[in-house]
């Protein structure tokens, strides 16, 4: 299966001196087209620096990030910007829908933002929308959705291009466990179509639709199961 993301020995550091704070250390990995990964870990583990430079959001103190063969630390700043919209979807736990916008408005902002003509991006973001079950609310403001719509719609937002990489950070978070399995059901669709994910989450339960699951501590990076699925 393609490699759609390979991390080695990615070390990650933040501040200088005597405040330096090594969040991640060592770690190496490599996630496949069809390949949904479970991070879990306390707070302050290292999950969130972990997805921001696998997402190309930041370089990594040492080590390399390559994203469908292309090394990120290769790119310059436009190239990089480019993979990041094309090859990646992220979503979070806080939504960060744009308030001013419809929920049609913003599934089609990544789109229109790659020079997608508007009337495809508005077409391929009703599709998406749709799929969701989340056309009757295409022409609502985020504030009128319940928290599970609104993260279906970060979603859609984070999926509709066909990104190869889906990075999702404690996503379900803010939301009750029921919608919250529904949400990462969503993301298991995207990669049983082809993309490549990594889950990062507390709930054990959501780790369950993973095919592995990883465990992160003072950021080092630990295997932990092979899940029979
Ligand atoms: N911007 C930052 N500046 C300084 N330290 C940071 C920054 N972001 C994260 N850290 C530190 O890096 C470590 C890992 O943080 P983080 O990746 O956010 O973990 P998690 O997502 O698992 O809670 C923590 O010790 C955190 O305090
Ligand atoms: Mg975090």
């Amino acid at each position: 299966m393609t490699e759609t993301l390979k991390l080695t020995d990615v070390s990650h550091d933040y501040g200088h001196g005597d405040l330096r704070v090594r969040a991640l250390d060592g770690v190496s990995l490599t996630v496949r087209a069809g390949e949904l990964i479970a991070v879990m870990g306390p707070s302050g583990s290292g999950k969130s620096t972990l997805l921001g430079i696998a997402g190309g959001m930041e370089h990594p103190s040492i080590g390399e990030v390559i994203v469908d063969g292309t090394p990120l630390r290769s790119l310059n700043a436009q190239a990089l910007a480019a993979v990041r919209r094309r090859s990646i979807g992220f979503i979070f736990q806080n939504y960060n829908l744009i308030p001013i916008l419809t929920v049609l408005e913003n599934v089609a902002v990544p789109l229109e933002l790659d020079d997608w003509p508007r009337a495809r991006a508005l077409k391929t973001s009703r599709q998406a929308l749709a799929e969701f079950g989340l056309l009757e609310v295409a022409d609502s403001y985020p504030e009128n959705l319940s928290g599970g719509q609104q993260q279906r719609v970060a979603i859609a937002r984070a999926t509709a291009g066909s990104p190869r990489l889906i990075l999702a950070d404690e996503p379900t978070g803010a939301l009750d466990s029921i919608t919250g399995e529904s949400i990462v059901r969503l993301i298991r669709e995207r990669v049983d179509a082809g993309a490549a994910a990594i889950v990062a989450t507390h709930d054990a339960r959501l780790a369950a639709w993973a095919d592995r699951v990883l465990t992160l501590e003072d950021g080092h990076l630990y295997a932990t199961t092979e899940m029979q699925r």
